[in-house]
């Protein structure tokens, strides 16, 4: 039998090991089985196999399933050892499963379809940390809480709209994901090698079998190439790096008591007995890695593969799968630790004073009453220069000195002392700021209603 001798001259010798994929492939096993599936019943409807043998390797298949793929006979890869096991079970007539096809284009299609899977199931998990958010937006709208800038105390706040920042970087992260996935979705079989088959094979019906929504129309195109797990894996890599900004917000805040951790997402000390530290998050920024390293090892592996297949695409898929498999988990446990968290509101609007965070608010105010902005500028930063090293922020008196020295009349021609003194305030602060996509209650509540709209349709 001229397989049995192909197969025992190709054995592998020494390097036996070091070319299976065997192991590795238990991921795209089911994805296998069905690609063998929608190819030999195309094969019976094109008439290029027969009902009956068809029918026994439909069997033989259930059969390998059923025994899964710890069971499955020694093969360099998934392919060829479920084709040995039909072939056990079936006899010679068996090894018809291969005809028109090659493992080439069966191998894109496994990857594919199991892709999708991974995609849709990590699509879902963001889409449940989104809504975890939204929950937070809602609960912490007037939660006043410091923002920096250069991790400086900047302007105040809230929770809410900080939180939304990110649910708005996810929802880019979840489009990113679904637009890779319509090039993913798309049919390989029936290319072969790369050259085409001469059987009458119809790639619209495999397709349409495995759910693929179109087909890669060049056989070498569809054969060789994996743009579309550099695609995926990008994505991947960017929502990890949003997840890292998120990440490192908490460790910060965690830092200066601005948030309390649930225990659930905190780890100790194993010799300093009062620590509660963030590592679920520290671990979340870490895997930021996993995900940037899968992408880069992925480009890789891709540079310069001349056309068509080459055994380098072996090793191709595994950075996809580490990335997505690193990911998801990330996802879930920062929107975890980000809904159970406690945000202590006193703490935070007593923080959110430091560091005259407020004083924007006064060059707006002075502004308004029509000080040029630069004026008003220079104004409040004599103010801020002539801070005690204690001082967190001026008091009217302060204000009002140096306006009316560097502007020439009294203050109260501007602005009455109400509004300095509110502007001073931080929830007053953040009030003041209601422009559209701004932390004042009702621009959050508008974007917290835009956010819920999207999220319902993804
Ligand atoms: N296990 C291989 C892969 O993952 C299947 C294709 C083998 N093709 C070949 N021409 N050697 O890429």
């Amino acid at each position: 039998d001229e397989t049995v001798v192909r197969r025992d001259r190709f054995a592998g010798g020494p390097a036996r090991s070091f070319l299976s994929s065997l192991a590795d492939d238990e991921r795209i096993f089911a994805a296998d089985l069905a690609v063998d599936r929608a190819h030999v019943v195309m094969l019976e409807e094109q008439d290029v196999v027969d009902r009956e043998t068809v029918g026994e390797i439909l069997a033989a298949l259930d059969d390998v399933e059923e025994a899964g793929h710890g069971e499955l006979p020694d093969g360099e890869d998934v392919h060829e050892a479920i084709e040995s096991a039909v072939i056990d079970r079936v006899g010679p007539e068996g090894g018809k499963m291969h005809t028109a096809r090659s493992r080439n284009d069966e191998v894109a299609a496994c990857i594919r379809y199991r892709l999708r899977e991974d995609i849709l199931e990590l699509v879902e998990t963001v889409v449940g940390a989104r809504e975890r958010l939204l929950d937070v937006a809602r609960e912490e709208a007037e939660t006043v809480m410091p923002g920096y800038t250069h991790l400086q105390p900047a302007q105040p706040t809230t929770v809410a709209h900080w939180v939304l920042s990110y649910e708005q970087a996810l929802q880019r992260d979840t489009a990113r994901l679904l637009d890779a996935y319509e090039r993913v979705n798309q049919n390989p079989l029936g290319s072969a090698a790369f050259a085409g088959t001469p059987f009458d094979v119809d790639r619209e019906r495999t397709a349409e079998l495995l759910g693929f929504d179109s087909v890669v129309e060049n056989s070498m195109d569809a054969s060789a190439t994996r743009d579309f797990l550099v695609e995926v894996t990008s994505a991947v890599a960017t929502l990890a790096t949003t997840l890292s900004g998120l990440a490192e917000d908490v460790v910060v805040m965690a830092s200066k008591g601005h948030v309390e951790l649930d225990d659930d997402y905190a780890s100790t000390s194993s010799i300093m007995p009062q620590k509660k530290n963030p590592d679920t998050l520290e671990l979340v920024r870490g895997r930021t890695g996993d995900a940037t390293a899968g992408l880069n090892g992925l480009l890789t592996n891709l540079k310069g593969q001349p056309r068509a297949y080459n055994r380098d695409l072996q090793r191709a898929g595994r950075h996809a799968w580490d990335a997505i498999d690193s990911v998801t988990e990330s996802v879930e446990v920062a929107a975890g630790a980000v809904a159970t968290a406690e945000w202590p509101a006193e703490t935070l609007a007593a923080a959110a004073t430091e560091g005259f965070a407020t004083a924007t608010g006064v060059a707006d105010l002075l502004a308004m009453a029509g000080v040029p902005f630069r004026t008003a500028h220079e104004v409040v930063a004599e103010v801020a220069a002539g801070l005690g090293p204690e001082e967190d922020a001026p008091d009217y008196e302060a204000i009002s000195a140096v306006a009316e020295d560097v502007l020439g009349d009294p203050l109260s021609q501007f602005v009455d002392r109400e509004a300095v003194e509110a502007a001073l305030d931080p929830t007053e602060s953040v009030a003041m700021r209601d422009s559209r996509g701004g932390p004042a209650p009702e621009a959050v509540a508008d974007q917290l209603s835009v956010a819920e709209e999207v999220l319902a349709g993804h």
